[in-house]
């Protein structure tokens, strides 16, 4: 999960590569570094930490040269200290690298033998030994690297020159993303778009098995047998500003406030407004980017009889109440199931199953090997992405699209509920496909969804609310989040981002369980968060309330409208809209998201890259 960028041009490669490891960033930032061949040396400069202590070096530094390489770092293989930064360097090679070497250890062993000066504890270091001695053979970069990479085991994309061609960047991808950016007489290499949208929107996405030679105004993209191939150029329609905060403290605040926005443009392909219908715009791998006709979508998604939904994190959480809609709304078996798990555990998959992954970057290594599992056990597969042309997305066979934007705050947020929004729109078309659901219900449906945006604008009001509540809220020694139904899911979800966000121990769990073991946690120091709006579950719920009250628990209750029974048993009562049963999920995480980042930002934590984490999770 690091973020790799190369460039080669008339530009300054210092700002380039600098401005490109900024949005890069989220990647991973447990150090950063830059190379470029300097007068035809290379130099480097390197530094521990977030990628401002490698500026507070790079502003003392000139460099005379138009091409070079960059790399942010989320520490596989070797604390994050300087000498394990990349770029490495050997001999006349310098290299950076994301993913991991799975064979480092026989490979350092051999290199050790072969009395190599190894300087680092990272795998990547070992590669660059391996591409140098090939250099020094007298083989170029590109031939080196065809040398090297079948020597390689793991996950790895790779950018890297050489003092012997100074007008030449090579690149390969093999797991994690990798794009190729083509400008006017200059290229560029990137682990996302996002890091290159400023100069260029024309992009090439590489795929595994594949070598980049990129030139100032020529590339060349060869397959592991050498042979050249000649790949689709892209031209991507996003915005160099969905990247900026535009004025808020910190991007998660940005895309929280997004929601409303993000929702409706996540729902709108799919209501046919005019007759209040569900017109369910599904993208397939031979629909050539076009949304499926809904006379051949209905054919292709009538008959399945079972549903899989695999996915990880915030993503999983939004799958787990996938469950509860598409079971309740279309009447088909669903089984969720963390992408760690699902991809060793050997799965049953029945024929006419259909295999939904969830992952709003598309990279995530447990989903996409699970989505890879799925399609070789023969099961028709359906992605719900953020980010088009990712890997899950060309991979999957159906494909849908959160439409979110950029989501650069490491929690998620605008992602989710914009997943939920569409995985309720998945519920109403295949209730309706499977004739569980009637026409009015469709039409019940489809207007609770509509007035969705404006009543999560209502939910935001809770913003000041946190601000404060979060002074007191940070020191409570632990936190249980409980719910009941459609509602748990994001019982955990709440726990998660607490966790994620405030490094504070919370835990996710059915209200019903409670009983069964939680409920002994129970004091006054523990603050508990119910989300129990007004729904089928909610006395039961209410009833688990009244238990953790009377052992001196501290509740924050979520529930709908005014309610003077929450109010009189929490602390705090937060009221949800009135909505639909399906929609609660999508409201009441709003307040959860809100808490978790004012009690994170009032412990003085980094809300938009918290530690140890990355947004995407590119290794096992
Ligand atoms: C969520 O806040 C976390 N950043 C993390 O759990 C994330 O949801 C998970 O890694 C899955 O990412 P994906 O949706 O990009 O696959």
């Amino acid at each position: 999960m690091c973020g790799i960028i190369g460039y080669y041009g008339s530009r300054d490669p210092k700002q380039v590569i600098y401005d490109g490891l900024k949005k890069l960033e989220y990647r991973g930032y447990d150090s950063a570094g830059i190379a470029i061949l300097d007068n035809g040396k290379l130099k480097r400069v390197r530094s521990a930490g977030k990628l401002i202590h490698l500026k507070e070096k790079l502003d003392n530094e000139k460099f005379t040269g138009n091409i070079g390489i960059g790399h942010t770092r989320w520490a596989t293989h070797g604390v994050p200290n300087e000498s394990n930064a990349h770029p490495h360097a050997v001999g006349k090679i310098s290299l950076v690298h994301n993913g991991i070497i799975e064979n480092y250890q026989e490979i350092k062993e051999y290199l050790l033998k072969e009395g190599a000066k190894i300087t680092s504890d990272t795998d990547s270091e070992l590669v660059a030994h391996l591409i140098s001695r090939e250099i020094e053979k007298g083989s170029t970069l590109k031939e080196a690297l065809s040398t090297v990479i079948p020597k390689l085991e793991g996950a790895y994309s790779i950018a890297a020159l050489s003092e012997n061609e100074p007008d030449t960047l090579v690149a390969v991808k093999n797991g994690p993303p990798l794009v190729l950016g083509l400008g006017k007489d200059e290229c560029f290499v990137a682990s996302d778009a996002q890091a290159i949208i400023t100069y260029t929107n024309k992009v090439i996405f590489i795929d595994d098995h594949e070598i980049v030679v990129a030139k100032k105004d020529k590339y060349q993209i060869y397959d592991m047998k050498g042979s050249a191939i000649s790949k689709k150029i892209t031209e991507l329609d996003m915005s160099p500003d969905a990247i900026e905060k535009q004025g808020y403290p910190h991007f998660m605040k940005k895309e929280i406030y997004e929601q409303p926005r993000v929702v409706a443009a996540a729902m709108s392909p799919h209501i046919d407004v005019a007759n209040l219908k569900i017109s369910l715009q599904v993208v397939s791998s031979d629909s050539n980017g076009e949304a499926l006709k809904q006379d051949e979508l209905y054919s292709q998604l009538k008959h399945f009889e079972r549903v899989f939904i695999v996915a990880c994190g915030t993503s999983f959480y939004a799958g787990l109440t996938g469950e509860y809609i598409l079971e309740a709304m279309a009447g088909i078996p669903v089984e969720v199931e963390f992408a760690s798990e699902f991809r060793y555990r050997k799965p049953v998959i029945p024929k006419n199953s259909l295999v939904i992954v969830i992952s709003q970057s598309g990279e995530t290594a447990d989903t996409l090997a699970s989505l890879r599992m799925a399609k070789e056990k023969g099961a028709k597969t359906l992605s719900i992405c953020n980010a088009k042309n990712s890997s899950i997305d060309r991979e999957a066979f159906f494909k849908m699209y959160m439409k979110a934007d950029a989501e650069i705050g490491v929690a998620s947020t605008k992602a989710l509920t914009a997943t939920l929004a569409l995985l309720n729109l998945l519920g109403v078309y295949l209730g309706r496909v499977n004739e569980t659901l009637t026409r009015d219900e469709e039409k019940s449906y489809l207007r609770s969804l509509q007035a969705l945006p404006s009543e999560i604008e209502k939910v935001l009001a809770y913003d000041s609310f946190f601000d404060e509540a979060a002074l007191t809220l940070k020191d409570y020694k632990g936190f249980l989040y409980m719910g009941r139904g459609v509602n748990y899911p994001m019982a955990m979800e709440g726990a998660l981002k607490l966790k994620e966000l405030a490094y504070m121990h919370a835990e996710g769990y059915a209200a019903g369980e409670m009983k069964h073991g939680p409920i002994a946690l129970i004091d006054d120091r523990m603050a508990v968060v119910v989300v129990a709006p007004t729904d089928d579950v909610y006395e039961k719920t209410v009833s688990n309330l009244e238990e953790v009250r009377a052992r001196g628990g501290q509740i924050i209750a979520i529930g709908t409208g005014h309610n003077e029974r929450l109010k009189s048993l929490a602390k705090h009562y937060l009221s949800l809209p009135k909505t639909s049963w399906n929609l609660n999920p999508v409201l009441s995480v709003i307040p959860l998201q809100l808490m978790a980042y004012h009690v994170a930002d009032r412990l003085g934590f980094d809300v938009d890259q918290p530690r140890n984490l990355a947004k995407s999770v590119t290794v096992e």
